[in-house]
């Protein structure tokens, strides 16, 4: 049925601007009929951030930023869904067009802002499905105008304790100006230590919530450096590696959308993003797991990034150019890699060539 939505779907939401097309695919999803997903392999089970996943491969933040849609999605088989980035207030993002398709390079270059409905609106739809369980994390930020950051990332951690999986504190966003700087070690460290802080706060009443950091890919090795020293010394449960990045690869053909300012996705960030997660993770010794994202478009390419130390993957641009079918794909072809393989768990091969990788000449 998937595949039928797909072939239906996919040349018509191609044909439309991209964020109408957007709009209609989260309009569709609300419409799924409840059909209860194909158990996963049992082999494709992971334990990560003291959560059990069913299967790795997550919906990366973005796609559902305002929670309209997340038990559909799990329907559809991601293992795990992250809604947001989440903003105390509703914010309107930047004017559109905002959302540019590069087709001949399998990309997507977006400033869309954090437009989004405000942290109100989000934790009611959170609320009204808390009962129906699965891995649902919360991504949040900082609204644009806020005259203290690092407060509203308290309040959100705050506010959502109750219905989050996880969190993922966003510092990686280059579509609100400065909000990056917070990858900077000193605010970092301050950042990281008030959340972490709400969140033992919380903690009685509200139960254990991970809380992720996702970084930019365009962090030079020395940021990087001082990034993980920062996210290990105040005991962060993970990292997400990595949010769009503000590059422009030469190999770029859509040149013109290349121009559009804003933060490139999919195909031609693969290979940027499945270096910096090889270069996190032998920076971060195994002190707590990575999720790895950017430009997974097929199961070797999951594969590759586990390879290069993500214990979960997530997607979002990928499935725009090869539908949703891509996650079914995905799941169906690392089971057959851990069956011909003879392993029982893909723990064994995460990380497997992050030190090979780290070797490789920078790619462009
Ligand atoms: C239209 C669009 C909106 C996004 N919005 C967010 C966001 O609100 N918060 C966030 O952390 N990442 C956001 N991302 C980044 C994705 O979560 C992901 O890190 C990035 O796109 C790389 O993965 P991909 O190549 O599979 O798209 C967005 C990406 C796109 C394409």
């Amino acid at each position: 049925m998937i595949r039928a939505f797909d072939a239906l779907s996919l040349p018509l939401l191609r044909w439309i601007d991209a964020e109408d097309a957007h709009r209609l695919a989260i309009h569709g999803l609300k419409f799924l009929p409840p059909l209860t997903p194909r158990a996963d392999d049992a082999k494709l089970a992971v334990r990560a951030f003291g959560l059990n996943f069913p299967n790795p491969v997550g919906m990366a933040a973005g796609f559902d930023k305002n929670a309209e849609v997340p038990d559909a999605l799990l329907r559809l088989g991601f293992g795990f869904v992250e809604i947001g980035t989440v903003t105390p207030k509703p914010q309107v993002g930047n004017p559109r067009p905002r959302l540019f398709r590069l087709e001949r390079d399998e990309a997507v270059v977006n400033r869309m802002g954090f437009n989004n409905d405000g942290a109100e609106a989000v934790l009611r739809r959170l609320a009204s499905r808390a009962h129906l369980g699965g891995i649902v994390g919360v991504n949040v930020g900082a609204n644009k105008d806020s005259p203290d950051r690092v407060a509203d990332y308290v309040r959100l951690i705050e506010t959502f304790a109750p219905v989050a999986s996880y969190f993922t504190v966003n510092v990686s966003s280059p579509n609100t100006p400065g909000l990056r700087n917070m990858q900077q070690a000193h605010i970092l460290d301050d950042l990281l230590s008030k959340v972490i802080d709400a969140r033992e706060r919380v903690r009685e009443k509200a139960g254990d919530s991970p809380v992720l950091l996702k970084i930019a890919p365009d962090l030079s090795l020395a940021e990087l450096d001082e990034v993980v020293h920062v996210a290990r010394s105040r005991r962060v449960d993970g990292m997400i590696v990595a949010n769009t990045t503000v590059a422009r690869p030469t190999t770029l053909r859509e040149t013109t959308r290349a121009k559009e300012q804003g933060g490139l996705s999919g195909r031609p960030l693969f290979r940027l993003s499945t270096r910096m997660v090889a270069e996190t993770y032998v920076r971060v010794e195994g002190a707590f797991p990575l999720i790895g994202v950017g430009g997974i478009d097929t199961g070797g390419a999951a594969l590759t990034k586990i390879r290069a130390g993500a214990s979960l993957v997530q997607l979002y641009s990928p499935l725009v150019y090869k539908g949703l079918g891509l996650v079914e794909d995905i799941k169906n072809d690392l089971a057959l890699t851990l069956l011909r393989t003879g392993r029982e768990q893909l723990s064994e091969i995460v990380g497997a060539d992050a030190a090979a990788i780290t070797a490789e000449d920078w790619p462009i």
